[in-house]
Parts: structure tokens; sequence; C-alpha cells
């Protein structure tokens, strides 16, 4: 595991896109995507970038259960209004949140999934250590599922909604198992509400309660953080492990 720290978000999102060129260079054209946040600024310096996507395939990791594309609050949405409208790509995917059967589409997106490796996925990391909408005590054998999301996810999540009670309380989420089989992994964090959680899946126990933590045993990861993602990391721990660049 490679773990970089830079002095902020805007440096660690001009980083993630010299780590998208240079994949690209070395023949990565899926690349796993993901919402929220963390990645919004990537993107936005994706879009700046001169990297074309238009012979690539984009596999996003989880969508709401009962939203569909057109809804602002969608991943769908976010995906078109945050990167794909601006930069095309060959083939997008997401999980279909209006599918009649979520049974049928967990099948249909595992096999998305298995039909075009991943080279390349993205990650953000939960407070309490998720990765895609896999919360804690999701085993890490799992494919893509429906998820009944927790109170602390619904919380986070409800900034972007008009109060609590608008947010989904499902959404369906591509399993560890199926992360876990993407060729390379940047997981990426900031902001001191995270540092507790990037503290423990990187030091930490290897353990389903904290699903980021089964990181450590993925053989191409490399993890982006600003400093006050990075403050709770001990420092003896940082000295072997962590390359500051500024
Ligand atoms: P965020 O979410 O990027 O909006 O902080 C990350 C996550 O919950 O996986």
């Amino acid at each position: 595991m490679k773990v970089l720290v830079v002095k902020n978000q805007k440096d660690a999102d001009r980083q993630g896109v010299k780590i998208f060129r240079q994949a690209y260079k070395h023949g990565a054209r899926t690349f796993g995507l993901a919402t929220g946040g963390t990645p919004e600024g990537l993107y936005r310096e994706l879009c700046q970038s001169d990297l074309d996507f238009r012979d690539c395939i984009a596999i996003n990791l989880d969508e709401y259960v009962g939203l569909d594309g057109n809804h602002p609050q969608s991943y769908r949405y976010y995906m078109q209004s945050n990167l794909f409208n601006q930069k095309p790509f060959a083939e997008t995917y997401l999980p279909d949140g209006m599918a009649p059967s979520a049974k049928v589409e967990c099948t249909h997106y595992n096999w998305i999934i298995a039909t075009n490796p991943i080279d390349l996925q993205i990650l953000g990391i939960g407070q309490n250590g998720h990765i895609g909408f896999n919360e804690p005590g999701t085993p890490f054998t799992s494919t893509t599922h429906v998820v009944n999301l927790t109170s602390s996810t619904i919380k986070a999540n409800s900034r972007y909604f008009k109060d609590e009670s608008q947010v989904p309380t499902q959404a369906l989420t591509q399993g560890i198992g199926n992360i876990l089989q993407a060729k390379q992994i940047l997981l990426m964090a900031f902001g001191p509400e995270k540092a507790q959680a990037v503290k423990e899946a990187l030091t930490g126990k290897v353990t389903e309660d904290l699903p980021a933590s089964v990181l450590q045993k993925h053989p191409h990861v490399t993890v982006l953080l600003d400093e006050a993602a990075a403050a709770l990391l001990p420092s003896e721990w940082v000295a072997e492990h962590v390359q500051h660049i500024y």
C-alpha cells in the first residue's frame, strides 16, 4: 500500500489526475468510479485535463434505490453533471435504482463487472469505514447487493437533500468482493472527520467491522490523503509508510 499525504484537497485532486494519467498510459481503459464529496474535485480536474475517455468504460460503485437518473440526488445525475457530460466515455454503468427486481439487477451488475474487469477503482471512505455502501459487518466476499443504509450514512448524506427524511433508505452497491477484483485502487480521504476511519483502516486490524481495512490485503492500493485526514496516523507508522508530497 502506498500512502501519499498532500497539503490540501486541491493538491490531492491534481495528484489523483496524475494517477489516472499513469494508469491510462499503462493501458487502463475501465475505470471504477465513486460519487460523494470526495471525488468531486478530482472530476473537476479531469474535466479540465487533456485526458480523453472516449475509448473507456466507467463502472460506478452504487446507486440509491428508488431514484431514477433524472433525480438530482441520484448518482447517475451526479456522474453526468460532474464528469460524463464534459468527458464522454464509450460506456457508463451504474446500478439501476429503479430496476423492478433488485435481485436481477444485482446479478446483471456482477456480470457487467466480470466482463469488464476494472483497471483503476476510485474509492472514498465513510466515517464508519464503509466503502461503496458496504457498511460495517458486510462480508469481504460480498458481491452486488441491496443495503439498508445505516443512520450515520443517512445523516452524512442528508446534506445533499432537503432534509433527512428525503434520503433513500436503501441502495444497490458493488460488494467488497467486487471492489477487491479491481487491479488498482485509489482511496481518497479529506478532512478531519475522516481521520479516525483512515487511521483504523490503514493501521488497525483487518476486520469486517471496518470495511476499508480489507484494502490492507489488496496488492495495488494508493491512498491519497490531505493533512487533516492523515492527522491521527501514529508518527512511527507515518515515518515508515507515508510519502509527503508538497
Ligand atoms: P463523501 O463520502 O465522499 O461524501 O465524504 C464518502 C463515502 O461515504 O464513501
